[in-house]
């Protein structure tokens, strides 16, 4: 079946998620982010990839990195940006999103990056597009592609590789986007085992994540890791799903110090954010050595010009 974020000729058309999305598609993407951070660091300038070109911000759901890092990775390539405002727009009086996008798209909007509850809706968006691309910010369970390239940078910066690695991701990983993202592109990109912990009732079924290692010892399941990706716990699914509290789940499934010796020497310490400091990583691995968190945020900004690059520079 023909995958509706690419094009006929193989380009990008929009980016809704990494399944999928071809192995070459995912490294240029990364050699794009990469190329034009090497650029960013040593000219503080940066060619007008998307001069006259307008970039509407869709959040119906609160995100900082995500949001600003579009922002600021379009307004750097020289585009518009609109941060459309949800709570004074008419999709509080009852406009249906179609109607919204094909209004915004009549003022000739050059791309919309939708964040929303809803799984596929940035897949729903993309059908009812004429020609502006849709970039998935983040839909409910689903997807977070732009999360996932930012990760494998990350990784493929520091490892040099993502060939085979073995990555622990630790967390909500049923109800996680991330989480999907991420075992989709670590797989796209030939990570050896990609091991998925976390209490019982927030471990996804073993369909759901084909290839995975479903770990509830996550002591276990830490041992010779390369990279650790920690997940966000809501403290109110964890008490309703698990009965657990925050030490409790600190206790279990925690990234402390001491754990942390369990995985590589030099073992990759990441998280998503936003962080829960001494419920799922304690403050000295959030801010140690071998953790890699604030280079996931700003290489989310590389990746998110990349991305805005393929789908709209002539
Ligand atoms: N990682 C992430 O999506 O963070 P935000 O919710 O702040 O965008």
């Amino acid at each position: 079946m023909h995958d509706p974020q690419l094009a006929a000729d193989g380009r990008l058309r929009h980016l809704l998620t990494l399944d999928g999305l071809p192995r070459a598609r995912i490294e240029s993407l990364l050699d794009d982010a990469a190329r034009l951070r090497a650029q960013w660091r040593t000219q503080r300038a940066l060619p007008p990839l998307l001069a006259g070109r307008s970039v509407v911000n869709l959040f119906f759901e609160a995100s900082t990195r995500t949001r600003t890092s579009f922002d600021l990775a379009a307004r750097r390539l020289g585009a518009l940006v609109i941060n459309f405002d949800i709570a004074s727009s008419s999709t509080s009086k009852g406009e249906t999103l179609e109607d919204t996008l094909a209004t915004l798209e009549a003022m000739d909007a050059d791309a919309f990056v939708v964040r929303h509850r809803e799984n596929d809706t940035p897949a729903l968006l993309a059908s009812h597009c004429r020609q502006a691309a849709i970039l998935n910010a983040g839909d409910g369970n689903r997807a977070h592609p732009t999360q996932g390239l930012l990760d494998l940078l990350t990784i493929r910066d520091r490892k040099g590789r993502i060939d085979g690695l073995k990555v622990v991701i630790c967390g909500d990983i049923r109800h996680s986007r991330v989480a999907r993202s991420d075992v989709h592109g670590l797989q796209a990109l030939g990570a050896a085992a990609i091991h998925l912990c976390g209490p019982t009732a927030l471990l996804p079924a073993g369909a759901a994540f084909p290839g995975c290692v479903i770990d509830e010892d996550f002591d276990v399941a830490l041992t010779d890791a390369d990279v650790i990706i920690m997940l966000r716990i809501q403290r109110e699914r964890l008490e309703h799903a698990t009965q657990l509290d925050g030490a409790a789940y600190h206790a279990r499934f925690g990234l402390t110090g001491q754990r942390l010796a369990r995985a590589g020497h030099d073992a990759l310490v990441m998280h998503p954010g936003p962080i829960n400091r001494g419920v799922e990583i304690d403050s000295s691995v959030a801010d140690g050595a071998q953790s890699a968190i604030l280079d996931q945020v700003a290489n989310g900004v590389f990746v998110r010009m990349a991305a805005l690059a393929q789908l709209l520079a002539p």
